[in-house]
């Protein structure tokens, strides 16, 4: 029983472990990196590295590759079906997304986001939707948008036995609220702000912060303070890992191009070179040749 126990860190932040499914003494919980095993990483003081994904195929090569986890962002809302924003994003295209990414992974982590409005007008319904995400999804752990008003409520999910993911400083749910996508947490009083936030999430029991968008000291700051991994996306290099949507990552839209965004390869142009040579080759009756017919 007692190495089913979860790590415990100074100061922290597992307020309830027994709740948490990854850590159930009974049944055989699969080869997948649970929270037991990012909390590993944090202790060891290893980076951890995470990705969004969205469908069967390219989870199948983020298994092979070697990385800690996948997140089903409601980014798909913008990469998977090209809306101006996150905001139109259903629970539903969260499950069928979700499904798909569990489908073609093993050992990844997965993390499911819970999208706009289907945890904003309560409780409740809070609970209900990140329920759905591990019942219907087969997700690990959700994570949402949001500071101390939504503490009360992660406590709730951590009680039922649903890990969460907080995430804090551009949320890109609020859009509309900020008025567009700047950096958040810039001058003291919105720093301290967002470092109050931060405590109170991990109070509610979350096990990893997100932290988007927010200057590098500040992000440094969270990540001293706190006693659980955050995981950064335009937050500097201080934070206990990083997160990248998969499809900015590889260069598959050079439209797009924050600061934050490094692409490792540039595979529009290599996508668009193969489509333009299996064109030329089907025009010309190049292919298919004697060695693709039967
Ligand atoms: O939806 C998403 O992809 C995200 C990441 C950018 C953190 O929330």
């Amino acid at each position: 029983m007692t190495d089913c126990l979860p790590l415990q860190y100074d100061g922290a932040a597992f307020k309830k472990p027994r709740s948490h499914p990854s850590m159930t003494p009974r049944g055989s919980m699969s080869s997948r990196n649970t929270i037991r095993t990012i909390h590993q990483r944090y202790a060891d003081d290893t980076p951890i590295t995470m990705v969004t994904c969205y469908d069967y195929t390219f989870a199948r090569l983020v298994e092979k590759a070697d990385l800690d986890i996948i997140l089903v962002g409601d980014s798909l809302g913008n990469v998977i079906q090209g809306q101006d924003t996150t905001v139109p994003v259903e629970v539903d295209d969260i499950i069928y997304h979700t499904r798909a990414v569990v489908r073609g992974t093993e050992t990844t982590h997965i993390v499911a986001d819970l999208p706009f409005m289907s945890y904003q007008a309560s409780e409740e319904e809070g609970l209900r939707n990140a329920g759905r995400l591990l019942k219907e999804g087969h997700a690990q752990a959700v994570k949402l948008e949001g500071g101390r008003s939504i503490a009360p409520m992660v406590d709730r999910m951590t009680d039922a036995g649903i890990p969460v993911v907080g995430h804090l400083g551009l949320t890109p749910q609020s859009v509309h609220a900020f008025g567009g996508y700047s950096v958040q947490g810039r001058g003291d009083d919105a720093a301290d702000e967002l470092l109050e936030d931060a405590r109170a999430l991990a109070d509610a029991g979350i096990y990893m912060l997100v932290l988007e968008m927010v200057p590098a000291a500040l992000a440094r700051r969270v990540t001293d303070e706190l006693s659980i991994p955050t995981i950064g996306i335009g937050a500097g290099d201080q934070t206990s890992g990083q997160v990248l949507v998969l499809q900015d990552l590889l260069g598959m839209n050079t439209d797009f191009q924050p600061r934050f965004v490094k692409r490792f390869v540039e595979l529009e142009s290599t996508i668009v070179d193969a489509l333009n040579d299996y064109g030329d080759e089907v025009r010309s009756g190049a292919f298919p040749d004697d060695d693709h017919a039967y």
